[in-house]
């Protein structure tokens, strides 16, 4: 048995509480609880559960340095291209490597849960057999989801519907697609239908690259929403950045909103991807790349926040930092009433459960596993406000990392003397 005393669980008590822990499971949660083997004194510190990146491109991490992966123009189309020669290159060494770098760097900042789409416009399908592997042998450190992800298109890659449908027969957990790239808007709906259809058959869920482009002719939301409602898997599905929603008019976006909410998809936003990736087409006023996040959030549809990209062609410097991706996104959706300060980091955490589906095994709560974070602050207000680090990451009752408290010896003499 082991206890963790002075924890402020985040959104469950103002005051301190205690977190018991047996074989690994969360055994109860409150005051005077009893004695265990171990103690763990948290100082008072605030207690969220693990950060949840819902979007992450593991198969591309840190090949954006290269020669051939340099986006010149910084827009997605020609990062798709220059992943196409980088891509060519690939090898199951060098793929596992650099993934297994890119979830140590997520994991050390609280991660512990990630999806990844994983591109399978590739007929050897390195990339996901890499990250099958992956998935079963980090099992214990990080839970990995794969998307059967069509980088180069379901149809405008010769092939495509044909090796989404083999990865997912291979283990891969969700379908994805691409509607927005490919060749006409007719072959994107094509594969939307083909999207819904797969996830069906096999009983997958669904996660579409749906709409990234500021185009506002660019609606296949409006399909991929209808089709998962009819299939009734609305909460099984997701649509992954949605940019053009942002641009959309008010009108057709309050019918939308009606309709998702109806339906209870889930929606992936990217903030420092997509301001980095969109507008680059505007003059001024330049777009912020968001879809309508704020309005989502506030009707009650289960919206998310994730990293996206790892150093690679589509954007250069992410790092795994969630807080970082979390400071960005409020800023960029206008969510930053005092109440939304106090709550907003559900869209790194619970937001992204939920979207991946994982209820069953995420939350602070008796019963679940105990998996949690201590981050350096007293309140989410707090922890907001300092982009707080991450003190300790404790999956199944055991430190996945702990770091000391950050010491300063800093003299401030506002009466300093000059000779
Ligand atoms: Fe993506």
């Amino acid at each position: 048995m082991k206890k963790f005393t002075n924890a402020r669980i985040y959104r469950q008590h103002d005051e301190l509480a205690e977190i018991l822990v047996d074989k690994g499971v969360i055994k109860q949660i409150g005051k005077g609880l009893p004695k265990a083997d171990t103690e763990i004194d948290l100082g008072g510190r605030l207690v969220v559960p693990p950060y949840v990146d819902p979007h992450l491109h593991l198969d591309y991490v840190y090949t954006g340095g290269g020669k051939a992966a340099k986006n010149t123009t910084g827009t997605l189309f020609e990062g798709i291209e220059r992943w196409h020669e980088v891509k060519k290159t690939q090898t199951p060494e060098d793929a596992r490597e650099r993934a297994l770098k890119g979830i140590a760097e997520e994991v050390s900042k609280g991660v512990q849960f990630i999806r990844t789409h994983i591109d399978v416009d590739d007929p050897k399908l390195i990339g996901l057999k890499v990250m099958l592997e992956l998935r079963e042998q980090l099992k214990d450190n990080v839970t990995i989801q794969i998307v059967a992800f069509p980088q180069e298109g379901m149809y405008a890659y010769k092939g495509g519907d044909e090796m989404i449908e083999e990865a997912l027969k291979m283990g891969a957990d969700c379908v994805g697609g691409i509607p927005h790239f490919e060749w006409a808007r007719e072959f994107g709906e094509k594969s939307v239908h083909r999207t819904v259809e797969l996830a069906a058959k096999y009983g997958k869920l669904v996660d579409v690259h749906c709409d990234e482009t500021d185009d506002v002719m660019s609606r296949h939301v409006e399909l991929l929403n209808a089709l998962v409602m009819m299939q009734d898997i609305g909460v099984r599905s997701t649509a992954s950045h949605t940019c053009s929603f942002g641009s959309a008019n008010d009108s057709w976006a309050f019918r939308m909103l009606g309709l998702f909410k109806k339906s209870g998809m889930n929606f992936i936003a990217n903030p420092t991807e997509n301001a980095y990736l969109q507008g680059r087409q505007d003059t001024y006023p330049k777009r912020r790349g968001l879809t309508r996040v704020k309005e989502m959030w506030e009707s009650g549809i289960n919206v998310c926040f994730g990293q996206d990209s790892i150093n690679d062609p589509w954007y250069p410097v992410g790092n795994g930092n969630m807080m970082n991706i979390l400071d960005n996104g409020i800023h960029l959706a206008h969510t930053m009433s005092f109440d939304q300060l106090d709550r907003c980091l559900d869209l790194i955490t619970s937001n992204g459960a939920k979207t991946l589906h994982l209820e069953d095994q995420y939350g602070i709560e008796a019963g679940k596993p105990a998996n949690f974070l201590v981050l350096n602050a007293e309140t989410p207000f707090e922890a907001v406000r300092q982009r707080a680090d991450v003190l300790a990451s404790i999956r199944n009752g055991e430190y996945l990392f702990k770091r000391p408290e950050p010491t300063y010896d800093i003299k401030l003499d506002l009466f300093r003397k000059t000779k």
